[in-house]
């Protein structure tokens, strides 16, 4: 990759960890970042500096002091309740911070890749594909959508966006569980679980989306790109899958209707992403969900 030095925000993350772990075994030179500590011991703490990326000082001071070819932005606040209970923090982490990045990659002539999310839709139509139109129902889904906006309007071409679906897979540290590392554990102990019925996904294994965002930089490529699961299932179907693979009865899965939840952030029903342009340009080959139970059951990394 030639003289490639990538900045990774948010390697304490989940897919900020994967990414990480990319770098190390394929040895691309990197710097990481993170608002806390390092939490992810893959990351040597000579990589690793703690900056709040809303600390435009601080961010603008790091990359002139350290120059950088790539960017993959995956730092973000995605809690999608907390972002709705607090618009103003979450607007200001997830565009604005966002923003000031892509402007320094302006500036510097880096190449900066901005995670997103399905969650720019609403979820009416499903399958979506990277020329379909946004919609956003939460203010997670409309802070996420003004940032890629600043991408996607600007005379500056040298961007990428990955958006992607519930990420899964095991990492170190986490400030949150994911939905199959919760699922193994309570169907294994034999209790029951309560899944909806009415919202469909399809979740994305951590490892192929790193490898889909390093993907991205390798084969210099630029625009949307939708990266998730090869399946699309609703969150109950999800549950008799595990179930199934751990040879657990299907009796403990209980269907539910969203509404019961009470959630504060609106989500979109019917998401999940067509693949055949990462497919076709990335080469993009995500695993099914029970090739990726084992290893997660067996908390492999
Ligand atoms: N997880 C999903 O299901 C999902 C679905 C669709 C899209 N995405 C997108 O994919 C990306 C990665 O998601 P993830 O699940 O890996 O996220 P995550 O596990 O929640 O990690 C987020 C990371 O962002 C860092 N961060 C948050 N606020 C920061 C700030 N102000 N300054 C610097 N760093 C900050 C955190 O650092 P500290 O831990 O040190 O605070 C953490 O390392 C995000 O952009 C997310 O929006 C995720």
């Amino acid at each position: 990759m030639g003289a490639m030095k990538l900045l990774i925000t948010g390697s304490n993350g989940l897919l900020g960890q994967k990414i990480v772990a990319n770098c190390m075994a394929q040895a691309i030179d990197f710097l990481a970042i993170s608002s806390g500590d390092n939490r992810n011991p893959t990351c040597p703490e000579s990589n690793y500096t703690s900056i709040d990326i809303t600390d435009f000082n601080a961010v603008e001071a790091f990359i002139q002091a350290n120059p950088c070819t790539h960017i993959i932005h995956t730092a973000a606040m995605t809690n999608v309740d907390a972002c709705e209970l607090n618009p103003v923090e979450c607007y200001k982490v997830n565009h604005l911070a966002s923003q000031h990045l892509f402007e320094i990659a302006k500036e510097e002539n880096i190449h900066f890749t901005l995670l997103s999310t399905d969650f720019i839709f609403d979820g009416q139509q499903g399958n979506y594909s990277e020329i379909d139109v946004p919609n956003p129902l939460s203010v997670y889904g409309k802070s996420k959508c003004l940032a890629e906006q600043e991408l996607i309007n600007s005379a500056y071409t040298n961007w990428a966006i990955a958006r992607t679906i519930i990420v899964y897979g095991v990492g170190y540290h986490l400030n949150k569980s994911n939905i199959f590392s919760w699922l193994l554990k309570e169907l294994s102990e034999g209790r029951e679980v309560s899944l909806i019925t009415d919202h469909f996904r399809a979740p994305t294994w951590a490892e192929d989306l790193a490898s889909g965002c390093l993907a991205i930089i390798r084969h210099q490529q630029t625009g949307i790109f939708h990266l998730c699961g090869p399946e699309t299932l609703s969150i109950f179907e999800i549950g008799l899958r595990v179930a199934k693979y751990l040879q657990a009865s299907p009796s403990l899965i209980k269907p539910i209707d969203s509404n019961t939840l009470n959630q504060p952030a609106p989500r979109p029903p019917i998401t999940g992403f067509d693949l055949s342009k990462a497919r076709m340009q990335l080469g993009y080959q995500p695993h099914a969900i029970e090739e990726t139970l084992g290893l997660l059951q067996n908390n492999q990394f």
